[in-house]
């Protein structure tokens, strides 16, 4: 497995290769990316390629600096610098207009442009080293669990990506926040940072996360984020008939019933960041554990609660 560890060395050695035209799977506060230079229409490619991503679902381009972000866009909007001034470094991607230089592969040919600038030291790093945008999803097979950890990406991508650099575990666990500026500031996916947390700073936002025939961020489909066995969202797992689970794993929250073949508790705290770190890494256990289905318990829909059951009902709808 490519799997190393995020030393400096191999930092260099990663940013070597995305200089090169290679894919790297590499740690963010969010989840892990599988990342190409956004420049070589090429290397973006493999990336659809190994994630068997459609064409149709844009990427996010991670930048380390101002600079990087003028190369990107052609214009930041007042609202956009006011979040970027707040957010930045952070788990908040921006919708601007796109840069010309930008393949039209990188955003599905829109006339827009997703970018964020990591808050985590190695994404950073790699991104400054590297001299140029780097073009990630999550690093995951196309409609599948996001990696929170180099092991998931290992298990899921393994050999198909030429460097996987292990940064530990993901701080937040769920990805990023995005908005759209123009032609109004629109919340096209709930994140890491509450959408409360963006309105005050720019106003209201309209929401914008239907699954509607052609979606305004085109990646956000009704199936998504899903393990291989089935998902059911429960209000009260104590109400879930005995027989229904012993051949099931339960995902709860903070209160865990006894009957399940498997249980992995969010929060014993009920705390919602804490959960939202976990999320991910506990379905990534729960789907290899020989269930035929993992029941999860409803999580409070209240500031990164929101993303959370975002993400469950899209698994859930399978
Ligand atoms: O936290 C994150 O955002 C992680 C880390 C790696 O940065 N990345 C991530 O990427 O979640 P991905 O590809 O899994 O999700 C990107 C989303 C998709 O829903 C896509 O449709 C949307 O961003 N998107 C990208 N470019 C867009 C654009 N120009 N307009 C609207 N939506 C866009
Ligand atoms: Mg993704």
């Amino acid at each position: 497995m490519p799997v190393v560890p995020a030393t400096s060395e191999n930092i260099d050695r990663a940013a070597a290769l995305l200089r090169d035209g290679a894919v790297v799977a590499f740690p963010t506060e969010t989840v892990y990316g599988l990342g190409a230079n956004a420049f070589d229409a090429r290397a973006v490619a493999r990336i659809f390629e190994i994630k068997a991503r459609p064409a149709f679902d844009p990427l996010i381009v991670h930048v380390s600096g101002d600079a990087m972000l003028a190369g990107v866009t052609s214009g930041v909007p007042p609202t956009a610098r006011t979040l970027i001034d707040r957010f930045w470094p952070g788990p908040l991607t921006l919708v601007l207009r796109k840069n010309e230089n930008i393949p039209d592969l990188v955003t599905a040919g829109l006339p827009t442009v997703a970018v964020r600038m990591p808050d985590h030291p190695i994404a950073r790093a790699l991104i400054e080293r590297a001299a140029t945008p780097v073009a990630a999803p999550s690093a995951n097979p196309f409609g599948y669990l996001s990696p929170t950890r180099a092991e998931h990406v290992a298990q899921m991508l393994g050999e198909r990506v030429d460097l996987i650099l292990d940064g530990g575990p993901s701080e937040h666990g769920i990805e990023s926040t995005i908005v759209m500026l123009e032609p109004h500031p629109t919340l096209l996916r709930p994140g890491a940072i509450p959408a409360e947390a963006i309105e005050a700073l720019i106003g209201p936002l309209a929401y914008e996360l239907s699954d509607a025939a052609a979606p305004l961020a085109p990646g956000r489909l009704a199936h998504h984020y899903a393990p291989h066995i089935p998902v059911r969202i429960v209000d009260d797992p104590a109400t879930v008939p005995v027989a229904e689970r012993g051949d099931a794993a339960l995902l709860a929250f903070s209160d865990p019933v006894p009957g399940y073949r498997v249980t992995r508790t969010l929060s014993h705290t009920g705390d919602l960041r804490e959960a939202a770190a976990h999320l991910f890494e506990y379905l990534h256990e729960l789907d290899a554990s020989g269930v035929v289905r993992i029941d999860v318990q409803r999580v409070p829909e209240e500031g990164i609660g929101i993303a959370i059951m975002d993400r469950l009902q899209r698994a859930a709808r399978g």
